[in-house]
């Protein structure tokens, strides 16, 4: 079976990050050492940014972020419904209130237009999702969000690498979070994710809040949460980010290869902003007839799965949270399907991939 993505990691890689394993162990200090420090300072220089904190997920470091910035109780952000469902729980485990914007139908990001009717006087933040390593045209939100005071927290979570005019995503807002989630672009053993930010004053309050609010030993001057990037994770982090861009551009020549050769078939792929560089994540496509396809390719070993089957706004848990339509998300979630995308996707298979779906369209 080909599979929609692939972990294995190759021996070369594989015994640098056993290396690594051993020397946290052998150092016996687990969470806050020199691991993280190291790994946060790399981190921060690919990005391009002053500070990276590293936390325990995607979803903290949202949460954090936004905690940081003075958002909570009662206060609006808006985001959009086509993501994980993470990025609005991060909103509400806050206390504010996730305010859902349609997308563009060419770039599934964000629809500033369409933001700009929600604001009211309680809305307090943005939270752009750079969605499947697709930049958001950050230009007109970072516009909207000055002229209407809001801050701007880059969800980064799927785009470690990407650039839009020419600065990494995770350097353009007031803070952006990542997640380090196993299938990201730049995966962990586990679960592990980073704020990344130029402000030095948000970055020593999430220092100090990601780590339960403590100012000094055993001294808690905040309500925090428990929420570290720890030792052995950040090693393997460290180590993978050295191959990180040789493998987003292996993803961006395999996503070009998808799009060269099927570009006469009724699949429409997503699309970039003119200067942005995406790093695919995924590789989804709108397919009318997506569930025959997906049975077609199962049926010939090759993985193809739905994303996101379901929009944030159409589950019961966000229920209290949706105010009206939102044509566009509603018209892309009955069609968007995934294919396989991975650094290590064979050509060889690519090419197989690529012959089936065209046999299923009956196009030679
Ligand atoms: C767009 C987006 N936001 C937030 C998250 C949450 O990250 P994590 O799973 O590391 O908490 C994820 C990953 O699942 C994501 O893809």
């Amino acid at each position: 079976m080909i599979p929609l993505v692939d972990l294995t990691i190759d021996k070369k890689l594989r015994d640098k990050i056993t290396k690594e394993i051993t020397q946290v162990v052998d150092s016996k200090k687990y969470i806050l050492g020199a691991k993280l420090e190291s790994f946060e300072k790399k981190f921060a220089k690919f990005i391009g940014v002053k500070y990276a904190i590293g936390v325990g997920n995607g979803t903290d470091a949202l949460r954090l972020s936004l905690r940081a910035l003075g958002i909570g109780r009662g206060d609006k952000v808006l985001t959009v419904s086509l993501t994980s469902p993470f990025t609005a729980i991060a909103v509400v485990e806050e206390g504010a209130i996730p305010v859902f914007c349609d997308i563009d139908e060419a770039t599934w990001t964000i629809d500033v237009a369409d933001a700009r009717k929600r604001i009211d006087r309680k809305t307090r933040a943005i939270i752009p999702v750079h969605l499947f390593g697709n930049p958001c045209d950050m230009s007109p939100i970072l516009k909207f969000a000055k002229e209407n005071h809001l801050k701007v927290i880059e969800d980064a979570c799927q785009a470690h690498g990407a650039k839009y005019q020419g600065k990494m995503v995770g350097s353009l807002g007031a803070a952006a979070a990542f997640s380090f989630y196993p299938t990201k672009n730049l995966g962990a053993f586990g679960d592990a994710g980073i704020v990344t930010t130029n402000n030095s004053k948000l970055a020593k309050m999430i220092k100090c809040l990601r780590h339960g609010g403590q100012t000094k030993r055993f001294w808690h001057s905040y309500i925090g949460i428990n929420s570290r990037l720890d030792e052995i994770q950040a090693a393997i982090l460290g180590q993978k980010l050295k191959v990180l861009e040789v493998e987003n551009k292996k993803r961006v020549k395999i996503a070009k290869k998808y799009k060269s050769n099927l570009s006469r078939l009724p699949i429409v792929f997503q699309k970039k902003y003119g200067r942005a560089e995406p790093v695919f994540h995924l590789l989804a496509a709108r397919i009318r007839l997506r569930n025959k396809l997906i049975k077609f390719l199962k049926k010939n070993n090759i993985a193809a799965d739905i994303y996101y089957p379901h929009a944030i706004t159409e589950q019961p848990a966000f229920r209290k949270f949706v105010s009206d339509e939102l044509p566009v998300t509603e018209m892309l979630t009955k069609e968007l399907t995934a294919l396989p995308i991975y650094p290590r996707l064979s050509y060889q298979n690519l090419d197989f991939i690529i012959r089936k779906i065209k046999d299923f369209f009956n196009v030679k």
